[in-house]
């Protein structure tokens, strides 16, 4: 993977002292080019400013392409509409590892290699009797992600091409196995073993669902939304847990607590977080005739609140996982049908903002977030659950970015610098001449 030096270059010039600086800038397959910056402080004793890094590329990358202004998504150049189509999750999963889609023998070795890693240790099972039994999920899964290094010491060298890729495979099979057991835990019934005569969508319902009490049936329609949904999380560029995990890895972290590390950011409510906030935001507006007030409190610049499952840092047009979202879940609801008020209140909510000239003004359109919370309802996930949900999607993402920068010969350890807004340097007061 390499970028190319365009024979372009972008020239600053210190218009108090007429010194000027030529910066190259580096073209990509696709999308914009970037300005090279890497000499920047040496050359002029200068740093760039940009909280938030909304103008900043942080690393060279082939997994993911997003075109914000046109909602487009490519995985490795496939577009994740015809990959939620066509494709399942591990297939997806190998691609975003590897680089191609898999021929046959390829796909049976990886799916053969990720069902027999499903198990995870025993004494994990203990690990999880520590957490009171009201403790959120996402609580749980960050914990226990973070203890599979003390489980797993013999794929923790990341500088052995085998141990990342059975670390990796670990990761990919244990974090359903993870999530299930999270939930099993959360409402005090037993867990439930991975099967491997079931695909990966059927294991983590099964895992979730089943009760030793009875067999457990697995809805076909159920385990394809949920199949189509692991697809539309794998991964997206670098975002803020994705650039979590690359900046904990860039110290030589071991990949189960860099992957702890991504869990943990994508908690929050303004990233992973968003879905269990649509949920319980639509909760609360309860009635199509309090939308227009959560809108209006929405556009309020004194009001904190946010339309959730709205807007994003790089989508100023539809997020097209929201659109294939959106289709399954008229699918879903109907196919196990389910008569949502939510799903009326989401379309309805939907129509009235995007019609807002704030929300047109801003660019600001459903994510991915908007529509996911309402299938995952319908599938009987309680509203904790939809952010482990993502995390586990997530994971492959997560990897594959990780395992991307280990390979990246150019890559250095990140540490951003600062705009210093603090005292200048100044001697200590004794307590006894302090005011
Ligand atoms: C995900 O990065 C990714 O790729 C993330 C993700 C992934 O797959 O990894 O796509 C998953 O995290 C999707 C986003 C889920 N989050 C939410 O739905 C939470 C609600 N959305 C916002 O918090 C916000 O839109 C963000 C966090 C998603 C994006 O924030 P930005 O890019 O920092 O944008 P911003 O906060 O600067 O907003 C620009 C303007 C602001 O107004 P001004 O200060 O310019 O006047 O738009 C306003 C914001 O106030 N705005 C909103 C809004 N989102 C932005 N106003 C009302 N409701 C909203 N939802």
């Amino acid at each position: 993977m390499s970028d190319t030096i365009s024979n372009k270059t972008v020239t600053l010039t210190d218009n108090q002292t007429g010194s000027r600086v030529d910066l190259p800038l580096l073209g990509g397959s696709i999308g914009p080019d970037v300005i090279d910056i890497r000499k920047l402080y040496a050359q002029t004793g200068q740093f760039t400013f940009d909280p938030g890094y909304g103008a900043t590329g942080s690393c060279l990358s082939g997994l993911t392409y997003i075109d914000g202004d046109q909602g487009v998504l490519l995985h490795r150049g496939y577009p994740i509409e015809q990959l939620a189509d066509q494709s399942d999750f591990l297939e997806v999963a190998y691609l975003l590892l590897n680089g191609e889609l898999p021929n046959k023998t390829e796909r049976d070795n990886f799916v053969t290699s990720i069902t027999h890693h499903t198990m995870v240790h025993e004494q994990l099972s203990a690990f999880f009797r520590g957490f009171r039994r009201d403790a959120h999920p996402m609580a749980i899964l960050c914990g226990v992600t973070g203890a599979l290094s003390a489980f797993y010491h013999d794929s923790t060298d990341i500088n052995d091409e085998k141990q990342r890729m059975v670390a990796s495979h670990r990761l990919i099979a244990k974090m359903p196995t993870l999530a299930a057991m999270a939930y099993k835990y959360s409402i005090g019934q037993p867990f439930n073993y991975p099967r491997n005569n079931l695909n990966y969508a059927e294991n983590f319902l099964h895992m979730c669902f089943a009760v030793p009490a009875e067999e457990y049936e697995i809805d076909p329609v159920i385990a394809d939304a949920m199949d189509k949904i692991f697809i539309l999380h794998a991964d997206h560029e670098q975002n803020a847990s994705t650039s979590t995990v690359r900046l904990a890895g860039s110290s030589g972290a071991n990949p189960f607590a860099c992957i702890a590390a991504g869990i943990a950011s994508l908690w929050g409510p303004a990233h992973g977080g968003a879905n269990e906030a649509v949920l319980n935001m639509l909760n609360e507006i309860g009635d199509k005739s309090n939308i227009k007030t959560f809108v209006d409190k929405a556009k309020d610049k004194d009001d904190p609140f946010r339309l959730f499952g709205f807007g994003h840092r790089v989508y100023k047009n539809y997020d097209p996982r929201a659109q294939v979202l959106r289709k399954s879940c008229h699918e879903v609801l109907n196919k196990l049908g389910v008569e949502d008020p939510l799903l009326e209140l989401a379309m309805e909510l939907e129509e009235l903002a995007l019609k807002d000239p704030y929300f047109i003004e801003k660019k600001l359109y459903p994510n991915v977030d908007f529509y996911s919370g309402i299938i995952l309802k319908a599938m009987n996930f309680p509203t904790s659950m939809f952010t482990v949900l993502f995390a586990v999607a997530r994971t492959v993402g997560w990897i594959s970015q990780w395992k991307e920068m280990i390979e990246d010969d150019t890559q250095r350890i990140g540490r951003p610098r600062q705009l210093y807004v603090g005292p200048a340097q100044r001697d200590f007061t004794p307590l006894d001449k302090r005011g």
